[in-house]
């Protein structure tokens, strides 16, 4: 387990990172990604920050981007509106960054629900649950390889299910059939297909590092919500606290295949990677072993299975052909 204090000793290094880290942020409008980003702000030395709100949240995340503004103005604060419910919207989000940055060190992805209403599709035809914690995530990541492979130490975070990946309905990845969708079957097929085509991308990037998070019970909005469906575990992290450990994984060399950021704190080792290439990171961040099934997954091709499917999906949503950044 590594303490806070370790983890808030080690953040305030980030400060003695080279000025001007690019980071952009998909999910900071509330939560865990709110307060990494709330910690990234008051650490880092001019960041250029970039961070995604939908409409709905656009002028709460601009009163929020504004108190970070207050107290570091020595960096900007860009908010770009758009909906990841949407896969269509995520080329956009890029071609916006792409305008305006020549590299891209820090991707930091938290958006994502629990639909425990049930599926109700959006125009494209597919679970916003998934297209929040996996489709998403994954096209921005794909599309924002070139410019993270130009940062001297680029790093993708995704907070879902790192280590909880489980088995999947290979025939039905998309959950298409009501007798095969559940909230529960669509959380572990967008942990589960996160882990293995983020590990895909990982072994076409070497120098890219990429950390999937578990972060345990975390007090945030998202939690109050499951709570109201019955769902209420106990003893939640703050999500100040899981902000800070966030902030941790995004920084910090333990967590990296090449350095380059934040040194690994003193008593401490650096994390290895998982059979697939990427970190997989539990609550108290140290690394998850699922290589009995994730292995499995991968000798059988299950792997390419899903990023072929993926890339269907993409194609169906941008009305064109798939397009492999890799
Ligand atoms: N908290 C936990 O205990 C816990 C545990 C394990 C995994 N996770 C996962 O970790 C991630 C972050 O969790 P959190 O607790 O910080 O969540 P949160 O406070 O609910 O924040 C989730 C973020 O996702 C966005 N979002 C939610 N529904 C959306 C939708 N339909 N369309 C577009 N954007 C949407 C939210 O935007 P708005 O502000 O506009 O709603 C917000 O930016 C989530 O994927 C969650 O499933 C959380």
């Amino acid at each position: 387990m590594v303490s806070l204090q370790t983890v808030q000793q080690a953040n305030l290094g980030i400060g003695s990172l080279p000025a001007g880290l690019v980071a952009l942020f998909m999910g900071a409008t509330s939560g865990i990604g709110q307060s990494a980003l709330q910690h990234f702000a008051q650490h880092a030395s001019s960041p250029r920050i970039y961070s995604v709100a939908r409409p709905s949240a656009v002028g709460s995340h601009e009163a929020f981007l504004a108190s970070l503004r207050d107290s570091n103005p020595s960096g900007t604060y860009n908010l770009i509106e758009a909906d990841v419910s949407l896969i269509s919207e995520i080329d956009r989000i890029v071609a916006g960054i792409k305008e305006n940055e020549t590299k891209i060190d820090i991707l930091f992805m938290s958006a994502g629900f629990m639909a425990f209403e049930g599926r109700r599709d959006t125009r494209e035809g597919l679970d916003p649950s998934m297209t929040t914690r996996y489709y998403s995530r994954l096209r921005l990541v794909q599309q924002l390889v070139p410019l993270l492979n130009k940062a001297p130490s680029p790093r993708v975070v995704s907070v879902l299910g790192g280590g909880l990946e489980g088995p999947l309905n290979e025939r039905d990845l998309d959950l298409r059939d009501p007798k095969n969708w559940s909230f529960w079957n669509s959380s572990i097929h967008s942990g589960t297909m996160g882990t293995l085509t983020l590990e895909r991308i990982a072994r076409a990037n070497p120098h890219l590092s990429i950390i999937h998070w578990f972060p345990g019970t975390v007090a945030t909005p998202g939690l109050a919500r499951a709570n109201k469906f019955g769902m209420s575990p106990p003893n939640p992290t703050s999500a100040d606290e899981a902000g800070q450990r966030a902030l941790f994984l995004a920084t910090n060399d333990r967590y990296s295949v090449q350095g380059g950021l934040v040194p690994v704190p003193i008593g401490l080792s650096p994390v290895p990677k998982s059979g697939g290439g990427i970190f997989l990171v539990d609550p108290a961040g140290e690394g998850a072993n699922n290589e009995r099934l994730l292995a499995g997954l991968r000798s059988r091709g299950v792997d390419e299975t899903v990023w072929r499917f993926t890339e269907g999906v993409f194609a169906s949503t941008q009305g064109g052909k798939p397009k492999d950044e890799l």
